[in-house]
């Protein structure tokens, strides 16, 4: 693979937009992390994308948020790969690429709305239903976590906002 994997610069925001598109079409605006990126959530600069010379192929986009007034969480979503380069593996790389930087810029934890069994192979947990309010219906089944680090996710109860 003659890939690499940088930070989103401003430059990169109409491939991002187009790849949205293809991917997920008009319902990608119902989708939770546009809805509390809508509210003024702001991109964390451990958001990746993967190219393959200038070509973008996949991004994943992290939010700074809040979880009941606490911050130090980012909120993660989407991540698309260009559907014809799926399965193989560069959503995996793209989501250790992002969780690695979200790390070491001190995020204590990482919150998304998705698929354990994808998401699983990272690390990612359910929430205990009830610990965390999303704005809006969420599946709570779908609603997962990775702690950056031991025990975050006890300190975090209540609503997602984002953090502008
Ligand atoms: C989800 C997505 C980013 C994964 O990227 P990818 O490059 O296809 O994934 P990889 O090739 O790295 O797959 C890694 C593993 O995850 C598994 N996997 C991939 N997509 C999966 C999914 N949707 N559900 C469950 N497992 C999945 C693969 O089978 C593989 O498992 P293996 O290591 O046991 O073989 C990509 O399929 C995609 O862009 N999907 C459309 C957009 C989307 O649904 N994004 C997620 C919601 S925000």
């Amino acid at each position: 693979m003659t890939t690499n994997i940088r930070p989103i610069s401003p430059d990169d925001q109409k491939a991002i937009v187009e790849l949205h598109a293809r991917s997920f079409g008009p319902g990608r605006f119902a989708r939770t992390a546009y809805r509390i990126r809508e509210r003024g959530g702001s991109e964390a600069k451990c958001s990746r994308a993967m190219f393959d010379g200038d070509r973008l192929i996949a991004s994943v986009r992290l939010s700074e948020i809040s979880i009941g007034g606490k911050s130090g969480a980012v909120l993660l979503g989407p991540i698309v790969v260009t559907p014809e380069l799926k399965d193989n593996g560069r959503g995996s790389a793209l989501m250790q690429a992002a969780i690695d930087a979200a790390r070491s810029d001190g995020h204590r934890a990482i919150i998304l709305v998705g698929n354990e069994p994808f998401y699983g192979l990272f690390g990612f947990k359910p929430i205990p239903p009830g610990d965390i309010v999303m704005p809006g219906p969420v599946d709570p089944t779908r609603l997962l976590a990775l702690e950056l680090v031991d025990g975050a996710m006890t300190g975090y109860k209540g609503l997602i906002s984002s953090k502008a």
